[in-house]
């Protein structure tokens, strides 16, 4: 599917059907021609409401504002709704509030995450036939548009919309098949493709960092972990920056085993590696002069005669101990392991992401991301990525009570809290243990375990993997130069 801008006016456009977005108490506005039959339909002005008119080859879609983030869900839906029809090419003017370059990269951005639909393992694919979107750049607005800057807003959707969407597709692969190996595989290929370095650790090489608590975590599983290490060095950079993932290929929660119900879609537990992935491709692919490099700690955890036990002691890569009380609190012993790797080498910033906890959730809702960590500048400005990127994000506040939480009587740290509330803060607590002292204030953690996955569509995000992570942190590393 392409996005194409065009200089002619839009009645001048040649598509099977035209989208008209449809301002709140604004049915009077210019380009509403139906304004008897929305009435006659009951069509209610506001956002999610939407009317398809086959014969008049039109489609209005209500929306509450211009802003972009409104843009970008009313375009995702008018995708959602069109997407099984037949129709090819759709019409659409340029729609904004003050900026036409953020008007136009959130209408594609919308256009192109809700032409979104896994199809994979359907042996019947759906098919979206819409080949082009054309654009208008008609200006209904009166205001100063620079029509060159505008397609390249339409590039810079595209690429970071591809990414978002190869996100989702890796996300959503059942875990039998996306297992760390295939991961290594996938992180070649895009490593080719893209111009990244790669290093792969196989169990052998993280034996001898001595990993140990990534290794416990993929004691129980028949697959191999994997350490994928990705490098996106050009010859320009003026900043460096680690991103770290949890690639829990599966999470069964281990010995301290969940039950049917909270296991069913613990295929996402690598969505954050899945992200950074995406995001390195993405960096690559807009040419920002700044190093990105990605550090994927991949495996499963999984139950047999083999599983790391509650009650064991491990013992991560920078020696310090770990007591397990439970080991579905997994994704942390991987990540200390990658964050001790990551910090071998100097950077400005280390950002790590992962589907942490479910205490996230509880604090703030199913579709919010929680940001912490030591730097609240860092956390705030991750915060703002995330709003302009058209993410949610809130911040999780540190504080000196809880840490104490993490005692453990026979070891350094223990890998769960005593208490039962602020369980998404004591996880990335339990991180900021694993960061050495002259970086603390460079490092922050990212938790999407709620946003990630969805068994329904919301906003630009569809049914699954939504590739939570992808844009804030694309939108992050662009403004840290
Ligand atoms: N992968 C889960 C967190 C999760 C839960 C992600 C729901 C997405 C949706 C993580 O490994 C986990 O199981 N965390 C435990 C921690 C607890 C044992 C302290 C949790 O959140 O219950
Ligand atoms: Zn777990
Ligand atoms: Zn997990």
């Amino acid at each position: 599917m392409k996005i194409k801008l065009s200089d002619k006016k839009l009645k001048d456009i040649k598509g099977d059907c035209e989208i008209i977005f449809v301002v709140s108490k604004n049915l009077e506005h210019k380009l509403v021609c139906d304004e008897k039959v929305l009435n006659e339909m009951n069509f209610k002005v506001e956002a999610d409401e939407v009317l398809l008119l086959p014969e008049k080859k039109r489609m209005y879609v209500g929306i509450d504002d211009l802003e972009p983030e409104s843009l970008r869900c009313a375009a995702a839906l008018a995708m959602r709704t069109i997407a099984k029809s037949k129709i090819t090419v759709l019409k659409i003017a340029l729609y904004f509030t003050n900026d036409a370059e953020k008007g136009i990269k959130a209408m594609s951005e919308g256009f192109l995450l809700g032409a979104y639909n896994y199809q994979k393992y359907k042996s019947k694919p759906a098919k979206n036939n819409i080949k082009q979107i054309i654009i208008s750049s008609e200006n209904y607005y009166n205001k100063k548009i620079e029509i060159k800057n505008l397609a390249k807003k339409i590039k810079e959707a595209e690429i970071i919309s591809r990414s978002v969407n190869f996100v989702r597709d890796i996300v959503n692969e059942p875990p039998s098949d996306l297992t760390p190996l295939k991961f290594s595989e996938i992180a070649k290929k895009e490593a080719k493709e893209n111009n990244l370095t790669i290093k792969i650790l196989g169990k052998k090489e993280l034996e001898k960092l001595g990993m140990g608590a990534f290794l416990a975590v993929n004691r129980a599983s028949i697959y191999p972990p994997q350490l994928i290490h990705l490098k996106y060095k050009p010859k320009n950079a003026k900043k460096k920056i680690v991103l770290v993932g949890k690639g829990l290929t599966y999470d069964t929660g281990g010995l301290s085993l969940k039950l049917g119900d909270g296991m069913l879609t613990m295929k996402m537990d690598m969505g954050g590696a899945g992200a950074i992935l995406g995001v390195i491709m993405a960096i690559s692919q807009l040419k920002l002069p700044v190093e990105v490099q990605a550090i994927i700690g991949a495996t499963e955890n999984a139950i047999g005669k083999d599983a790391y036990k509650p009650d064991d002691v491990l013992k991560a890569m920078n020696g310090k101990t770990i007591e397990v009380k439970n080991t579905d609190a997994e994704g942390r012993l991987v990540l200390a392991d990658c964050l001790c790797y990551a910090q071998k080498e100097k950077f400005d910033y280390i950002v790590d992401i992962a589907t942490l906890t479910g205490a996230s959730m509880v604090a703030l809702g199913e579709y919010t991301s929680a940001v912490m960590g030591f730097n609240q500048d860092l956390s705030y400005e991750i915060l703002k990525s995330a709003k302009k990127s058209g993410e949610l994000a809130g911040i999780l506040p540190f504080n000196k009570y809880l840490p104490k939480l993490l005692k453990s009587d026979i070891a350094d740290i223990s890998n769960i809290s005593a208490s039962r509330y602020g369980g998404a803060i004591t996880a990335g607590l339990f991180l900021g243990e694993f960061i050495e002292n002259k970086n603390k204030q460079k490092w922050a953690h990212i938790d999407i375990a709620g946003p990630a996955f969805k068994d329904k569509s919301w906003g630009v995000n569809p049914v699954g993997a939504s590739g939570a992570g992808v844009r804030l942190l694309v939108e992050w590393v662009r403004g840290v130069l």
